[in-house]
């Protein structure tokens, strides 16, 4: 191998993520430009990345995924030995709790997504379950806490008064389903880096937070964990006897996104145009579309290209036939999903600057350039 930089053999390669926008480009924070969706599975060099810190470089073969906590058999994995047990391999998308935070007025802090901090893709690994089967996971234990080996100082306040690793929970209920993937590959390769080599948590219906990344510490705890990205980031608002109270984000709301056409397209009077987007549910089924080309005042259906899969989203397409009429015109989608549930009209405060769901406008113009 030529060069001098020590690599391990199993190291991938990085993707390249040729043509992803970068909101951050240290830690690396990119997302997907959304129109270029084309297929069900998003490639991986297509694929967002979001990084709290630096990605670790880890050495497969120094690795160890360790297992510990409320459990009967505390035990420590190699690499070779994660990659020696059953197998799975699942469809999941994840989207960033604060994917389409750009859509927000008036403009709330952090990285100004627009609509591509979400993709598709296909997960291998280990069931989490399995592992906490071996380990032998006590009766009494209420959350499993999944730590990454990237460190630092978060920048948003309050600021833990030192470094801290990356760590997430899921309640014990969600980490025993059989879905929730201990992932070593994405679409059929090892992860990249960017992604979490050598190895990270997939829990699909959840947040992409939830999903941590060079995980190397998987801890079942007795008492609700109350970590950084648990309580100060990724919390929301929500009311106990009439009283607000914090809690974690967890499953990902019904979301519907229109990828073609683009923010301020223009396209040609009198002409059929496919009006084409994708959306997804947490742990229900999308089931519905409806698009309006006249800013919400009437609604017509759109058609799958997808079936519906649990976990996975779904493609959908609109024929729209574009008006005489020349001027702006504000399209919007909106989801239904298996449980009657439609997506709200406007963002929810009590989410803060995450889960932003409601229909986004996509602004066109229909002109004819030659009669300009
Ligand atoms: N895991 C670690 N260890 N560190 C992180 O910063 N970011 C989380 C999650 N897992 C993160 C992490 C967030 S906020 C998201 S949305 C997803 O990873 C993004 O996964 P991706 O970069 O593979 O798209």
């Amino acid at each position: 191998m030529e060069g001098s930089n020590k690599q391990s053999v199993d190291e991938p390669r990085q993707s390249s993520p040729a043509g992803l926008i970068i909101r951050q480009k240290e830690p690396t924070n990119l997302e997907m430009p959304f129109d270029k969706v084309d297929s069900y599975i998003t490639p991986t060099e297509l694929f967002y990345i979001r990084s709290h810190f630096p990605a670790p470089r880890i050495d497969v073969t120094d690795y160890q995924l360790r297992i510990k906590g409320a459990v009967r058999n505390p035990l420590a994995l190699n690499y070779q030995e994660l990659r020696e047990m059953p197998s799975e391999t699942r469809t999941a998308t994840l989207e960033c709790a604060g994917n389409s935070r750009v859509f927000l007025v008036p403009q709330v802090r952090g990285a100004q997504w627009e609509l591509g901090a979400v993709g598709n893709a296909e997960w291998t690994g280990v069931p989490l379950r399995a592992l906490l089967e071996r380990a032998g996971l006590e009766d009494d234990a209420c959350e499993v806490v999944l730590e990454g080996a990237d460190r630092g100082t978060p920048a948003e306040e309050p600021i833990p008064p030192g470094p801290i690793s990356y760590a997430r929970s899921v309640p014990r209920e969600k980490a025993i389903q059989p879905e929730v993937l201990i992932a070593y590959q994405m679409n059929g390769r090892h992860l990249s880096r960017d992604h979490g080599y050598p190895v990270r948590a997939i829990v699909p219906g959840h947040y992409g937070m939830a999903s941590v990344k060079w995980l190397t510490r998987i801890q079942a705890v007795r008492e609700p964990f109350q970590g950084y990205w648990q309580t100060s980031d990724y919390g929301y608002w929500d009311y106990l006897d009439g009283k607000p109270v914090r809690r974690a984000l967890a499953e990902m709301k019904l979301k519907s996104v229109i990828a073609r056409p683009r923010v301020y397209e223009t396209l040609l009077p009198n002409r059929s145009y496919t009006v084409f987007g994708a959306a997804w549910a947490g742990e229900t089924d999308v089931t519905e579309i409806a698009v309006s080309t006249d800013d919400g005042q009437t609604w017509a259906e759109a058609h799958f290209i997808d079936p519906a899969r649990r976990h996975a989203w779904r493609r959908w397409k609109f024929d729209w036939l574009t008006p005489n009429q020349r001027g702006q015109y504000t399209l919007l989608a909106r989801a239904k999903d298996a449980n009657g549930t439609v997506q709200p009209d406007g963002h929810d405060p009590n989410f803060g600057t995450y889960v932003i769901n409601h229909p986004l406008p996509i602004e066109v113009l229909v002109e004819d350039p030659s009669e300009r």
